[in-house]
């Protein structure tokens, strides 16, 4: 099921009908991406995280396409209402939030027979939860977030998540949630994002990669051992934890390999935006992505296209640009790189004219959904379908 990657006039070919710009799926690479993660994830179910894909087709298709794959990971009580008033379920909020209307629109769903997990941390947030339950007359699930940083000396390894950061701070949290109407704590989420989504062979950090990659072996079996002590703590306590969800798309091996883990949450993966290229242990394909129209030649060998400034989240720095895919050997200006309504490139070749398309992928997955309200779904060389992004759905939620 291996297909070659396209080339330009491939992709210029198939997307000939579309308006620029535009956002695209490729089918069959995304076919292979989900095949090839299933297959990294062995028999371990996993989860689809929305924030990376912000698209329910894609999501339809993926939870069609095989039974391993099972539920979302969301990230707001109001998306969580969406998707489960769109008829998905099972949904994992994995962010906490102090909303109480988007709560209540959640719980109203809880009643009429959906499962949705409220992630938690602290006893604000679970309490907010058990007061609109109870005021909805029905019960809500939570999810504990146990924070996965590892304080190495000198290095805090991780991100900055939950206060939850050990099985002692996870029963004593479990004892107040007890105390609490309407609510039942049955799931255990850590995020390890040090290992899911850190590459390790990153362009031009030889002296870092080898460095993240030790950082890596050494955290994964404390994590582990965080992992599977806090699960059996809160069992010993009495919790009836039936979902310990961990991970992401850079984590499978590791994380599937933990005994307490019941399912691994992958999101990246599907689109492999180009931040997900550079790790040493997988390589999926490149799905997803946007066009630009090429609107005017400043200088001979300088192509300016319309639009393009889709910088990515997180800490900044080049890597979080969208990368010029094809046709190939396209680069930035450095004084202007991708702007605001017009991203001028560098290219020497004889592909491009006023009027032709540019390919990007974007540096993360789901941000590309938030700049488009539709992606062209292309398979086999042939635009078959338009589908509606959350943007596209007039969804914006956070
Ligand atoms: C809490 C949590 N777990 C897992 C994931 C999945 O990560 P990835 O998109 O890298 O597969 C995400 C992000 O989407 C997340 O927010």
């Amino acid at each position: 099921m291996t297909k070659n990657l396209p080339n330009y006039p491939d992709y210029k070919n198939a997307f000939s009908g579309e308006q620029l710009p535009f956002a695209w799926i490729d089918l069959d690479l995304l076919d292979q991406n989900i095949h090839d993660l299933a297959t990294r994830a062995q028999n371990t179910p996993i989860r689809i995280a929305s924030k990376s894909i912000r698209c329910r087709w894609v999501m339809e298709r993926i939870l069609e396409t095989n039974k391993q794959f099972q539920g979302l990971m969301c990230f707001h009580p109001n998306e969580a209402a969406f998707l489960a008033s769109k008829g998905f379920d099972d949904l994992l909020i994995a962010y906490p939030c102090m909303q109480q209307q988007a709560i209540k629109e959640a719980c109203k769903h809880v009643k009429a027979g959906k499962t949705i997990y409220f992630m938690v941390d602290s006893i604000e947030q679970a309490s907010l939860v058990s007061e609109i339950a109870s005021s909805e007359n029905t019960k809500a699930l939570l999810c504990l977030d146990l924070d996965m940083s590892v304080d190495f000396p000198g290095l805090y390894f991780g991100v900055y998540r939950s206060s939850i950061r050990s099985p002692e701070a996870a029963v004593s949290f479990y004892k107040k949630i007890k105390l609490l109407a309407n609510v039942e704590l049955c799931a255990v989420m850590g995020y390890e994002a040090q290992i899911a989504g850190l590459g390790d062979q990153i362009p031009g950090k030889l002296i870092e990669n080898p460095v993240v990659k030790k950082l890596k072996e050494r955290a994964v079996p404390i994590i582990a051992e965080r992992r599977g002590n806090t699960v059996a703590a809160l069992k010993n306590e009495g919790a009836d934890i039936r979902v310990v969800n961990g991970g992401g798309t850079g984590s499978i091996e590791s994380t599937i390999s933990e005994a307490a883990v019941t399912e691994v949450a992958v999101g990246s993966g599907f689109f492999a935006p180009h931040l997900f290229d550079y790790y040493s242990h997988f390589q999926h394909k490149p799905a997803a992505g946007f066009a630009l129209e090429v609107t005017r030649q400043p200088r001979k060998k300088i192509y300016t296209c319309s639009g393009g400034g889709y910088i990515a989240s997180g800490s900044s720095g080049d890597i979080k640009l969208p990368k010029p895919y094809l046709p190939k050997r396209l680069s930035y200006i450095k004084n202007e790189g991708p702007g605001e309504v017009q991203t001028p490139l560098k290219y020497n070749g004889k592909l491009l004219n006023i009027g032709s398309p540019v390919f990007f992928r974007h540096c993360k997955a789901g941000e590309l959904c938030e700049r488009f309200t539709q992606l062209a779904i292309m398979q086999n060389g042939e635009v078959i379908d338009h589908a509606n992004t959350y943007r596209g759905d007039g969804q914006c939620f956070v």
